[in-house]
């Protein structure tokens, strides 16, 4: 996404002015103090998780990676470390039912995109399946689209407006695809194209009901839906999660972008929309569908923003939006079964100057029974949390009627206190954040690694200990470390994994453990994996800052190298790089190559790269690739 469009929405977050020399000092002393926090890292683990109802069971603490790194560049073109191949497996537009049309980019119609893999792939969700009859691996793959660069779908879109059609066909690619995929004997995969499991999820048309605390609410009640509990569709889906049950999360995120309007008068949603940037205006729908123009459906912009929860195995079931889990910028919502079987699920708010959250389970995840545990998401406690100097984390319960959550500040109802999740934890005092991107839990080291991508607008007087540079262009990563692995803690410690950005420029900060090579350093982590071997890969938006394409790093956690990346896949100019996804064998990964060729002035006629087709007078078409070793073996092994 366009950082411009990440603009904060924060109250508590004043305009300051910075000094370099103050700069300096700060960055000094922090870095100082964050380094006496070291003593204090290394906790035991002794709470492992349960086994979930999926192929990973048992993720090793971790260890070295075995690759050589790919140089920093920027071109047309993807590369990757030697020795390994990357195959294309699907691409937007791609067909995914017996009936689907084929793909023609210059005919697009909704009906069309609706049977076709959507726009740019995002998170990326793996779910094993039993073996064909011949014996070969298959699983499903859940794949986000969160959002469509108008201007690199459509044909001819200078001097004239986006039409009707093209803004459904628009709802048509948002959403996300639930998709078989089978390994073939030579270890590569391909989709089944007509699978019974097979799934499109859509803005246009895929009926959600909604539960939980906020379900029924009069707030998310329209002329469409007086009830406030059934919604037509889900929109801007970023990241992600699939549960221990096998249920696929898809979080939604900038929301905000899809309106237009302007409010009534006096309007009591009026505080409410500011503080989430609504209408952001960066499309035209609300110009064709009432139902994004604030003017009209006031209420329509409540309806988004939640957490939604998918069972894979139904293609006929309704999505859920979990609406326990807080309205927000949900970048994504990967869970976890805490040692006392309660699930936790790790959530961040991608804004600048938005917050980290977790949310858990009133009751105890079930092994082996999957319709037991298929609503354990609708109730329990959304917690924010406050980063404090001394190293703690204090998770801050957002609980109607707890603390400021009351009528005095405007909240009559639990459903009240989560619609307005950001507010609620501005009143408890939730540490504002360098943009949160992925939140990823670590299962067997009770360790939880939160992606802050980055945030030029924080000044020297907003410093703090958890976010400690000021015009943090490139971003950094907190690790939090849950007490004895206990994952449903409510006081943690934290510390900083790494500094992004060139280790050798004092401008642009310094990578913590500067013992990196030089194409190890990176910048604006987003997305992040934990492979079968326990180890931690993050992959970038924006990283086109420091003069490279956006990627692939392995990033050590552990031992002298701890915070010292290797670069192991670079993205054609324009993209960044969503999912990854390991396989549970570890011997494929799957990424997500997000907006190919665009980037400031790229259309449709004249993007910077057609990857991955290079047919001229095409776009460019986010895809998804298999990457494996040539050998078959083990990544990063
Ligand atoms: Fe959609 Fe936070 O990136
Ligand atoms: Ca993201
Ligand atoms: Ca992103």
């Amino acid at each position: 996404m366009d950082e411009q469009e990440n603009q904060p929405t924060n109250p508590r977050v004043k305009p300051g002015v910075t000094t370099i020399g103050e700069l300096i000092d700060s960055r000094l002393s922090r870095r100082g103090f964050v380094a006496g926090l070291g003593a204090v890292a290394v906790l035991p683990v002794t709470g492992c998780s349960p086994a979930s109802d999926g192929a990973v069971a048992d993720v090793p603490q971790g260890g070295p990676f075995n690759f050589d790194e790919i140089t920093r560049g920027l071109d047309e073109m993807h590369h990757l470390a030697d020795g390994y191949r990357s195959d294309l497996l699907v691409r937007w537009g791609d067909p995914l039912f017996a009936d689907s049309p084929p793909f023609d980019v210059f005919a697009q119609t909704a009906d069309a995109q609706e049977r076709q893999f959507g726009y740019n792939n995002d998170f990326i969700g793996y779910w094993p399946l039993e073996a064909s009859p011949d014996g070969r691996a298959r699983a499903l793959l859940c794949v986000n689209h969160e959002y469509t660069t108008t201007r690199l779908m459509f044909p001819g879109l200078r001097g004239r407006d986006v039409t009707r059609e093209e803004c459904e066909t628009e709802l048509a690619a948002h959403g996300g695809t639930i998709v078989e995929i089978i390994q073939n004997t030579d270890g590569l995969w391909e989709i089944v194209i007509g699978s019974p499991l097979n799934r499109r999820i859509t803005t246009r048309s895929t009926q959600m009901e909604v539960t939980g605390p906020a379900a029924g609410s009069s707030r998310l009640q329209t002329r469409d839906d007086p009830t406030g509990r059934m919604v037509v569709g889900t929109m801007n889906n970023c990241a992600g999660g699939i549960t221990p049950w096998g249920t696929y999360l898809m979080a939604e995120e900038n929301i905000n972008g899809n309106f237009l309007g302007t409010l009534p008068e006096g309007h009591p949603e009026a505080v409410n929309h500011a503080r989430y940037g609504i209408p952001g205006g960066w499309y035209r729908w609300g110009a064709h569908f009432d139902r994004f123009d604030i003017s009209k459906e006031p209420n329509e912009p409540n309806r988004f923003g939640w957490v939604v929860e998918v069972d894979i195995l139904d293609p006929q079931s309704t999505p859920k939006k979990r609406t326990a889990l807080g309205r927000f910028k949900h970048e994504g919502a990967e869970s976890v079964v805490a040692p006392d079987g309660r699930v936790v699920v790790y959530m961040g708010d991608d804004q600048r100057f938005d917050y980290v959250y977790k949310f858990i389970s009133k009751d105890v995840y079930t092994l082996g029974d999957r319709d037991a545990n298929m609503n354990l998401l609708d109730e329990g406690t959304l917690y924010v949390a406050r980063f404090d100097a001394d190293g703690t984390v204090v998770w801050l319960p957002i609980q109607f009627g707890q603390g400021p959550l009351t009528p005095e500040n405007g909240f009559n109802s639990q459903a009240d206190v989560l619609i307005e999740a950001r507010r609620a934890a501005d009143l408890l005092g939730a540490t504002p954040m360098d943009r949160p991107e992925d939140v990823e839990p670590h299962p067997t080291k009770g360790r939880v690694y939160v992606m802050l991508t980055n945030n030029n607008q924080r000044t020297e007087e907003q410093v703090d200990a958890a976010n400690p540079r000021a015009s943090n262009t490139v971003g950094h990563i907190v690790e939090i470390i849950e007490p004895e692995g206990d994952f449903a803690a409510t006081q943690s410690r934290w510390e900083i994994l790494v500094r992004c950005g060139n280790p050798n420029d004092p401008e642009a900060g310094a990578t913590w453990n500067s013992a990196t090579s030089e194409n190890g350093w990176f910048g604006s982590p987003d997305n992040c994996a934990i492979d079968p071997n326990g180890r931690l890969w993050v992959s970038t938006d924006g990283n086109h800052v420091t003069g490279a394409a956006d990627g692939l790093w392995a990033l050590a956690t552990d031992g002298a190298k701890r915070g010292t990346g290797q670069a192991f896949f670079r993205t054609p100019i324009g993209a960044e790089l969503c999912g990854p996804r390991f396989a549970p064998d570890g011997r494929t990964l799957f990424v997500a190559v997000q907006h190919p060729g665009d980037g400031r002035g790229a259309t449709f006629e004249e993007p910077a790269t057609r990857w991955p087709d290079f047919e001229e007078g095409r776009p460019p078409r986010p895809s998804v690739l298999a990457i494996r070793h040539e050998n078959g073996e083990e990544i990063g092994s």
